[in-house]
This record gives structure tokens, sequence and C-alpha cells, in this order.
């Protein structure tokens, strides 16, 4: 079956331009320039409109076990709340605990997606317990499963934590197979004496989750990573869910000087405050509590968060989607903000939040898809069968309606959650139609996908390296 996307302006990593993209099956035959496409195909008309690649989202938790219970979106829920705000592709983490054998870790989670995922999906492997059988299976990831990024954390200690030599390790083993360390960077250890001093002087509420992580912890932890990952020599890393002007600063630095050094934000980083929203009055700022946690606005972090995504020391935009309800779940963390899960979920608005970036000049329409989707792609070893809308592509496309509106909220969402992080957030533009390898998921404000038509996507190496 074929389709004519007719009338639009398309927009890739280098500018807009008028042009009719022709869909063959699951791919991308031809781009024709306006009114020069063949007829008989039929016609999606995308007058007004910018055509882009679907949005590759490259850090989600769905269903994910953590702080006693788990992320309250499945693969379903999450995947499908994904393809309704334009997100085509998701990359989860898949998780291995200390003790555990990656593989097995693995294969849990290839047995939760079976069957389940609205759009096509990958995975990271989290290695929670660094040692010779972790790294060996490491190369085994690589070579044979389409997993090229390993996810390591400096904060958690008992739960994913791994010290300097085994960073050390992890990032020798990568260096060597071609993968990508994508790093949790605080300080956790140190994290841990504040948060015990805290709930000793009684300071209970959900802002001290951000008062005892503080930028510092984050810069710490981001410089150290970048200097462990020089001595593995200049292994690729990936610092994710960077929230903090110091952090970027360090990142900064390590990209002037041209390291293999990258980094991600997310919307929650760009727009939210520690004040306005950890701080919100009684138990309601639980509904914020991340890590790294939302910053002050009463400093720099957000303008040089925007400005880090001009100046591409920050490479992704993704969400770092991890839900959780506020009853039974948030709640948990009454009376001691320690035990409050960590996490927001907004993989349904990051297109939409990210386009209110170039509403507001913060961002060009290019950078925009870049940051979203083509770059995503090119870092995690996708492109160009993601992440571009090009002959040979998959039709993964979203048509975004800069005329519509978008209100954000708990009666409209799709995300599995009892609350949205962005309740009454209003935004000057609106995700229109939505195709993944040729298939109209969304349509006139319509859901027509289905869960299991989604496929597992095996990753080659990034080719975004120096
Ligand atoms: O608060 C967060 N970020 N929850 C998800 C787990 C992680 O560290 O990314
Ligand atoms: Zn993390
Ligand atoms: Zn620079
Ligand atoms: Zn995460």
């Amino acid at each position: 079956m074929t389709i004519l996307i007719k009338g639009g302006t398309v927009v890739g990593p280098s500018g807009p331009y008028a042009g009719d993209v022709l869909v063959d099956g699951e791919t991308i035959a031809a781009i024709f320039a306006p009114g020069q496409a063949p007829e008989g195909p039929e016609i999606i008309d995308a007058t007004g409109k910018y055509v882009i690649p679907g949005a590759i989202d490259a850090h989600t938790h769905m269903q994910m076990p953590f702080g006693g219970t788990e992320a309250s979106d499945t693969f379903d829920t999450g995947t499908r709340a994904a393809a309704i705000g334009g997100t085509t592709t998701i990359i989860d983490f898949a998780i291995q605990r200390y003790g555990e054998v990656v593989q097995d870790g693995l294969a849990a989670w290839h047995a939760k997606t079976a069957d389940q995922c609205h759009i096509d999906y990958g995975f990271h492997m989290i290695i929670g317990g660094v040692d010779d059988d972790s790294l060996k299976a490491m190369d085994q990831l690589v070579a044979s499963e389409g997993i090229t990024s390993f996810k390591l954390f400096m904060a958690y200690p008992g739960v994913f934590y791994s010290d300097d030599g085994q960073i050390l390790r992890a990032m020798q083993k990568a260096r060597e197979n071609g993968a990508m360390i994508m790093m949790h960077a605080e300080n956790g250890p140190a994290i841990d004496v504040l948060v015990k001093q805290a709930l000793e002087r009684g300071e209970t509420d959900p802002i001290y989750h951000g008062l005892t992580r503080p930028q510092e912890l984050e810069a710490e932890a981001t410089s150290r990573a970048i200097w462990l990952a020089s001595v593995a020599a200049d292994c690729p890393l990936y610092i994710v869910h960077l929230s903090a002007s110091k952090a970027l600063e360090q990142v900064r630095n390590a990209r002037d000087l041209g390291r293999n050094v990258f980094a991600e934000t997310c919307p929650q980083y760009l727009y939210l405050t520690l004040e306005d929203q950890l701080g919100a009055p009684g138990f309601d700022g639980a509904k914020w509590v991340c890590s790294t946690p939302l910053r002050s606005g009463k400093q720099s972090h957000r303008a040089d968060l925007w400005q880090g995504l001009r100046t591409n020391d920050l490479s992704v935009v993704s969400t770092d989607h991890c839900p959780f309800c506020m009853k039974d779940q948030k709640e948990m963390g009454i009376g001691d903000f320690s035990k409050i899960p960590n996490g927001i979920g907004s993989v349904e608005h990051r297109v939409d939040l990210l386009y209110q970036g170039v509403v507001d000049k913060k961002l060009s329409l290019a950078r925009w898809v870049e940051t979203i989707a083509t770059t995503p792609a090119r870092m995690f070893g996708m492109y160009p069968k993601k992440g571009i809308i090009a002959p040979g592509s998959d039709a993964d496309i979203v048509l975004y309606d800069p005329n519509g509106r978008t209100r954000i909220s708990v009666e409209t969402h799709h995300m599995n959650m009892d609350y949205s992080a962005w309740e009454g957030w209003e935004i000057d533009g609106k995700v229109d139609t939505v195709l993944s390898r040729g298939e109209v998921l969304v349509s006139g404000g319509e859901y027509r996908g289905r869960k299991g038509r989604g496929k597992y996507v095996p990753r080659s190496l990034s080719d975004y390296l120096v």
C-alpha cells in the first residue's frame, strides 16, 4: 500500500523544506518536490503541517521495579501514550541486578515486551553488578543481541551502585567493544549521608529530596565519570538526565576538548523547579520527586540547559519516563521523602513540550527534530532506519500542526498515572497524525494502533562518536 503525504513542510536536521513524502509499505520510498509525485497513492493532506520523523525517546522505564513498587505504565499503556504524543520508538532499560545473570535480565525484558508494544522499541542494559561475568556478557550483548549501550549508577548504594573501580572496568570493556556507557551521575554515598542527616532533623517533606541532592554532587559525579572515561582510553560516555548548570559545565569543558562525552536532559529540568513543584504544599511535591532532582528556579539552570541544547553540549532530550501514581505509590513516602519512588512520567508530552521551545524561540525547528529524533537515532545505532525522513528509512512520520493547541491534563492523558506532572499546561502546537512503519496509528485525534504491533529494534554501534 502506498501513501503520499502531500503539501507539508518536511523538517530534517538541516532545516525545513517543502516536500511530498511517498510511503511504500513500511518504508519511505521517495521525497518529491511539491507537485512532482506520481498520481495514484492514497493522499494524506499535510497542508500547513510540519512533517517530522517519528520521535525517539531514548530513556524510558515501563513497569520498572523500583523502591518496593513498579512503574505504573506497562509496555502496553506506555507505548500507546507515547504513540499518541508522536513518539514512534522508545529505548527502555533492561535491568541486571547485583548477583543476577545479565542475559536473564535481558530475557525478562523481552518477556515483558512480547506482544505488548504499540511502537518499536530497543533496550539499553543496566549493569547493576560489574564483575567478570557481566563484563563478558557486555560483549555478547553487543555482538549478538543488538544492545550497544550500558547504564551504570554512581547513585543508589546497595541497589544499582557501581564503585569507581567497577565503572572503570566497564568503561574499558566498552572502549574495547565499541559500546556507549550511560551514566547516572550523582554521588550516591554522599547523598545518603545528607538524607540521613535531614531525616534526623525531622526534615521529611518532598522538597528535602532535592535539598539533599545538591548540584555539586551531580557535578562532582559527572566530572569523575568524565575523568574515568578518559582513563579508559576515551570510552564513549553519555550522561543521562542532566539537570544542573555545574554538571553541564563539566560536559561542555570535555566536549570543547573534543572528547567522546555526550549528555541528555529531560523536559522536567527545562521547565519545572525545586521551589514551584518539589516545594508544593503538603505532600504534593512528591509528584515531582525524581533523580536527578528538579533544580532551583532562582539559579540559571533552566536557561543554561536550553543554551546547552542550542550549542549541542546537550545532544538529546529524553523523558526518563518512570511514572508512579500518588495513591499507594508516591504515598509510600508520606513522613519520609526517601521512601517516595523516584520518577516522573512524560512520555506522551515530550514532542509538544519541546515544540514549545520553538514557539518561545529557544530552539530552531531543525534543532527540535534533531534533539527528539535524529540524534537519539544516531547516538544509539538506529540511524538511518529511524530518526530521519529519507528514502529507505522506516516510515515513522509525524504530522505536527503548529496552529493546533494541546492542553495537558490527567483527565485527557493516556499514561497510566493518577496525576499529571504538567496539569493545566497549554502548548501552541499539536500532534495531528502519526505513522509507524507506514501504519497510521493516530489520525484526526483518534487512536488506531494496537498492542503487539511494535517490533524489537536490534541496535548497531553509535555513529555519533568523534
Ligand atoms: O527518578 C528517576 N530518574 N527514576 C528512574 C530511574 C533513573 O535513575 O533513571
Ligand atoms: Zn538514572
Ligand atoms: Zn562547546
Ligand atoms: Zn531513568
